[in-house]
C-alpha cells in the first residue's frame, strides 16, 4: 500500500516534521513563501494531509480541487485562511493549535497596550533620532492603564488571559461577546453590549475571530464612539478594523493611539497607518515566543500523528464531519 503524503505549505523548524518521516512521504516547502491557490494546488495535490498557516488560502475551489486531500492542520488558533464549511462537505477534517499560544498572545496584547498607552514607539524613534536634549514636564505624556477600565471584545481563550493579566494593573474590566459567560469563567469582569463598551472603556482590545459577522467590526462609528484619550489593541486579526477609517480616527486625534499586530491587507500596511506616529505597528507576532511557536508546530504534527492513527485528530475544528 502507498504511503501517506504529508504537504508542509511553509517551512517551520527544521526538525517540525521528523515525527512524521517513518510514517508518510514529506512534501516540504522548498521556500518559506506565502502560496497563493495556484501555489497550494501545485503543492498539495496528491497529499492526504497539510500542514498549513494563516494566510494560506484553502478557499472553496482549492478544496474542490484536491480530491485525496483529508486534513488541513493550521498552525495557529485562527483559521479563516480556510473555509471550514466546504472542507466539511468534503469530509475534510480542519484542526488549529488552540491552548498552547494563549499565554504567549495575551502578553503581546499587553505589550501593545503598554507601548501604545506610553508611546513607546514615537518617543524611542525620537530619541534614536538624537532629539532630546533636555527632561521636560511634559515630555512624552501618555495614558494611565492602571485604575482604569478596559474593554475586551471577545472573551475566549485570549480574551479571559488578557482580563486575567489586567488585574495586576488594578482595571476595571467589561467585555463584549455573543452572551455573557458564567459567573466563575469571566475572571471578573462584566458583559457591556458594544455601544456601551465602546463609550465607556478607556482602552479596548480586541481578540474576536474574525468571519463575515465580525468584519469591520470597528469602523468610523464604532472609533466615534470611542474616548479620545483611548488607545485601540488589535491582536486577533485583520479586518476586524476599518484600517482606513483606523487611520483617519489616528490621524485627527479621534482616539489617542493603537496598537496593532494584525492587518486588513498584511503584509501590506495602509500607508496612512505607517505614517500615524501615534500607532505602534508589529508583523503579526502575537504568538511569537520560541517555545509558543515550536509548541504550535508539534500540535499540528500531533494531529496529523493523530490521523495517520486513525484517530479523530485532538483539535479538531470541524467535529461535525466525523461519522454520528
Ligand atoms: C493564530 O494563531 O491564529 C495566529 O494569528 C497565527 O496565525
Amino acid at each position: 500500500m502507498s504511503r501517506p503524503v504529508v504537504a508542509f505549505t511553509r517551512q517551520y523548524f527544521p526538525d517540525t516534521a521528523a515525527p512524521l518521516a517513518d510514517r508518510a512521504d514529506l512534501r516540504l516547502s522548498p521556500a518559506d513563501e506565502a502560496l497563493d491557490a495556484a501555489g497550494i494546488l501545485r503543492h498539495v495535490a496528491g497529499c492526504g494531509a497539510a500542514v498549513a498557516t494563516t494566510g494560506c488560502p484553502f478557499n472553496a475551489s482549492v478544496i474542490d480541487q484536491l480530491p485525496e486531500l483529508r486534513l488541513i492542520a493550521n498552525v495557529g488558533v485562527g483559521y479563516n485562511n480556510i473555509d471550514v464549511v466546504a472542507a466539511t462537505r468534503r469530509g475534510i477534517m480542519v484542526t488549529n493549535t488552540p491552548d498552547v499560544l494563549t499565554e504567549s498572545t495575551a502578553d503581546m496584547a499587553w505589550a501593545l497596550l503598554l507601548a501604545a498607552g506610553r508611546r513607546i514607539g514615537d518617543s524611542e524613534r525620537w530619541l534614536r533620532d538624537g532629539q532630546w536634549n533636555r527632561w521636560a514636564i511634559d515630555l512624552w505624556l501618555g495614558a494611565d492603564l492602571h485604575g482604569t477600565t478596559l474593554g475586551i471584545v471577545g472573551m475566549g481563550r485570549i480574551g479571559r488571559a488578557i482580563a486575567r493579566r489586567a488585574k495586576g494593573f488594578g482595571m476595571n474590566v467589561i467585555y463584549h461577546n455573543r452572551r455573557a459567560l458564567p459567573p466563575g469563567e469571566d475572571e471578573g469582569a462584566r458583559w457591556a453590549d458594544k455601544a456601551e463598551l465602546l463609550s465607556t472603556a478607556d482602552h479596548v482590545i480586541l481578540v474576536v475571530p474574525y468571519s463575515a459577522d465580525t468584519h469591520h467590526i470597528i469602523g468610523a462609528a464604532e472609533l466615534a464612539a470611542m474616548k479620545p484619550t483611548a488607545v485601540l489593541v488589535n491582536i486577533g486579526r485583520g479586518g476586524l478594523v476599518d484600517d482606513v477609517a483606523l487611520a483617519q480616527a489616528l490621524q485627527s486625534g479621534q482616539i489617542a493611539s493603537a496598537g496593532l499586530d494584525v492587518f486588513e491587507n498584511e503584509p501590506r500596511i495602509h500607508p496612512d497607518l505607517l505614517a500615524a506616529p501615534n500607532a505602534v505597528l508589529t508583523p503579526h507576532i502575537g504568538s511569537a515566543t520560541f517555545r509558543t511557536r515550536r509548541a504550535m508546530c508539534d500540535l499540528a504534527v500531533a494531529n496529523v500523528t493523530d490521523w495517520l492513527d486513525g484517530k479523530p485528530p485532538r483539535t479538531l475544528v470541524n467535529k461535525d464531519v466525523l461519522p454520528a
